[in-house]
């Protein structure tokens, strides 16, 4: 007898493969002016958005679109790092409009249907920050930043072998509880191949140690060719992770 596959020492999720073409409309009902989403990072960035905020300073950027930004926390991250002009939008008008008052940024209420009447190659990068894997049929929206983003597009999303619905997921101490709500695996590599663009990096960047957070990986796309045979992770900076706990939670 073989050995069986190692395990990816991720915590268990379930996976529903078939997407209800109901949630389209459920999951915006869900985010048009929720507060479920924090503002702001109380205690300082997470090191996650620090890191995916040098990661898009350092292409040297002219200009940055944030689609699905929130109030901006993430775009007031990148402000303290490039003079790059720097927008966001979001279909959420509560959060845009505390987004503007708060940090003064440039936020605009839209979904991807505001993308194409910016025109083509409208920011050097757009960027996505946990909003493709809450958008339950997404082939349209990653077409419409395709088009918008001259160099690249940037998501932190969460990705796993199987895609489909999230449908549980490990509570704290390992045991199985329901999903964070409306949220979804794509086959990113897939859809953005369907729209021309071509994945050029893909670095696990975990949001944090349980549930799903552990899921989120950082990818690079782009539709330019010349950039295709570059490299473009320079300098990888791995923090040796504190000591595992004594009793990591049973199976
Ligand atoms: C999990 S929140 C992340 C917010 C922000 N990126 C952050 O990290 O703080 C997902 C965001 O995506 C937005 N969103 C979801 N679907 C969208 C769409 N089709 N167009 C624009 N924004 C969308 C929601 O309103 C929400 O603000």
């Amino acid at each position: 007898m073989g050995m069986p596959p190692p395990d990816d020492g991720l915590p268990e999720v379930t996976v529903r493969p078939t997407i209800d073409p109901g949630d389209v409309a459920d999951v915006r009902s869900f985010y048009v002016n929720s507060t479920v989403q924090p503002f702001r990072y109380d205690d300082g960035p997470e090191s996650y958005a620090v890191f995916i905020a040098e990661a898009i300073a350092s292409f040297g950027p002219s200009s940055v679109l944030e689609f699905g930004c929130g109030a901006g926390r993430n775009l007031a991250v990148l402000r303290e790092l490039t003079a790059a002009r720097l927008v966001g939008v979001d279909l959420n008008p509560a959060a845009i409009a505390w987004g503007r008052d708060n940090f003064g940024l440039d936020l605009r209420v839209g979904d991807e249907a505001w993308l194409p009447a910016q025109g083509r190659d409208a920011f050097d990068i757009v960027y996505t920050v946990s909003v493709i894997d809450h958008i339950p049929e997404p082939e349209a929206a990653v077409a419409a930043l395709i088009a918008a983003a001259a160099e690249f597009v940037v998501i932190y999303e969460i990705m796993h072998r199987e895609t489909g619905r999230l449908a549980q997921m490990e509570d704290r101490q390992g045991q199985p509880t329901e999903g964070y709500p409306f949220s979804y695996f794509h086959d990113y590599p897939r859809l953005f191949a369907s729209s021309g663009a071509w994945n050029l990096a893909d670095i696990a960047l975990p949001a944090g140690p349980t549930g799903v957070l552990p899921y989120y990986r950082l990818q690079v796309y782009s539709k330019r060719w010349a950039w295709r045979r570059q490299k473009l992770v320079s300098l990888l900076r791995l923090q040796r992770p504190m000591p595992d706990p004594p009793d990591p939670p049973a199976r």
